[in-house]
């Protein structure tokens, strides 16, 4: 049984001008001690889809479909059992650290405080603790900073404290929203190799959304891709980067930076994401995909297996790629480091 199953998921919130459709039939698992990269365009419904497996969407929200985390299902849960499971089994990283430390408090009691709470602690014994998790998370002279607050921090060692309190109850699951987006390359490097090692070390499945298709190459086993709120493509982070097969992808691939490019552009797909509030009928990819005809306008394409474990929904027709096929334009940056697991 994999650790989470995610089926036919949809979000949409209901807002004085209509109804927002944010995420629509969103299928996957997540195996325990893997790695799922959710890569997408701003607004594609990422946040969202993972909001709903924590109950943490806003109140307009409308969710139907089924998430099941070790065979239970979360949806419907009360807010005090949501709250158990996201205190105990599913931790949580933001991009910005501060969405979940208080400013006014030092590290060492807002660590403290979930110990004791949550784990029936003795306030020395959840400072001992609280120490051995910034320890954990490398964080220099742990035992003098956890008396620190979190302005005291640098970005990336704040993020560390957050990794250490997200992690402090042992969960089997770590979702990290954007975590390292306001962080500069360096230490968004550090960061993302720190996850991997906590990740190994305590053998926890991770999520991770990014907009960072290096991230992804580096860091995940399979790729989820998002467009207005669907599932475009899924697969191995290999496939998806050898032989991505929905026009999407190829496009958000050849965005990618080259450095033996030599035109003084730098690629973009042109066009907008669609209007959630009144998506298209046909396939919401299909005003930007050069390779659209009259089907992508009339009707959206359901999700097709391809091979393997490879989803993908698109209208034209798939033709299995040769296994010795060079990789995609953009995609050779990633995948010389991906593939040997670097953190890039
Ligand atoms: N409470 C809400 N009411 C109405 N619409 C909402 C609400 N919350 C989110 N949305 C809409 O849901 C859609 C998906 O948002 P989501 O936050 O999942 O995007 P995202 O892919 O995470 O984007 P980003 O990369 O910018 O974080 C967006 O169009 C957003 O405006
Ligand atoms: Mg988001």
């Amino acid at each position: 049984m994999s650790l989470l199953q995610v089926e036919n998921l949809s979000v949409s919130f209901s807002t004085p001008e209509g109804s927002v459709k944010a995420v629509s039939g969103l299928s996957y698992t997540v195996e325990k001690g893997a790695t799922l990269g959710i890569v997408g365009e701003s607004g594609s419904g990422k946040s969202q889809s993972v909001f709903a497996i924590l109950g943490l969407l806003a109140n307009n929200a409308q969710v139907s479909g089924s998430i099941k985390f070790n065979g239970r299902e979360l949806i419907g849960l009360s807010e005090q059992e949501l709250n158990r499971i996201r205190s105990k089994e599913i931790g949580i990283i933001f991009q910005d650290p501060m969405t979940s430390l208080n400013p006014f408090m030092r590290v060492s009691d807002q660590l403290s405080e979930v110990l004791m709470h949550h784990k029936g602690m003795s306030k020395k014994d959840a400072l001992n603790e609280a120490v051995r998790m910034l320890d954990a998370v490398r964080i220099p002279q742990a035992r003098e900073r956890v008396n620190m607050y979190p302005h005291e921090f640098s970005g990336g060692m704040r993020q560390r404290v957050m990794i250490a309190m997200s992690l402090l109850c042992n969960p089997q699951m770590l979702i990290a929203d954007e975590p390292t987006t306001a962080l500069d390359v360096t230490v968004q490097a550090q960061i993302m190799h720190l996850l991997k090692e906590l990740q190994r070390e305590l053998s926890i499945s991770i999520i991770l959304i990014t907009h960072d298709l290096g991230i992804v190459a580096g860091a995940c086993d399979h790729t989820m891709i998002m467009y207005g709120g669907r599932m475009m493509e899924y697969g191995s982070t290999l496939d998806i980067f050898k032989t991505p097969s929905h026009p999407y992808t190829q496009g958000l691939l050849k965005a990618i930076p080259r450095p033996d490019d030599e035109s003084d552009e730098l690629y973009s797909i042109p066009g907008n994401p669609p209007n959630l509030l009144n998506p298209p009928a046909g396939c919401p990819f299909a005003e930007r995909c050069c390779e659209a005809g009259e089907q992508c306008e009339a009707r959206a394409p359901a999700l097709e297996a391809l091979s393997g474990a490879r989803l993908r929904a698109c209208h034209k027709p798939w033709t299995p790629p040769h296994r010795k096929e060079p990789p995609a334009a953009g995609a050779r940056l990633e995948l010389e480091a991906g593939v040997r697991g670097d953190v890039i």
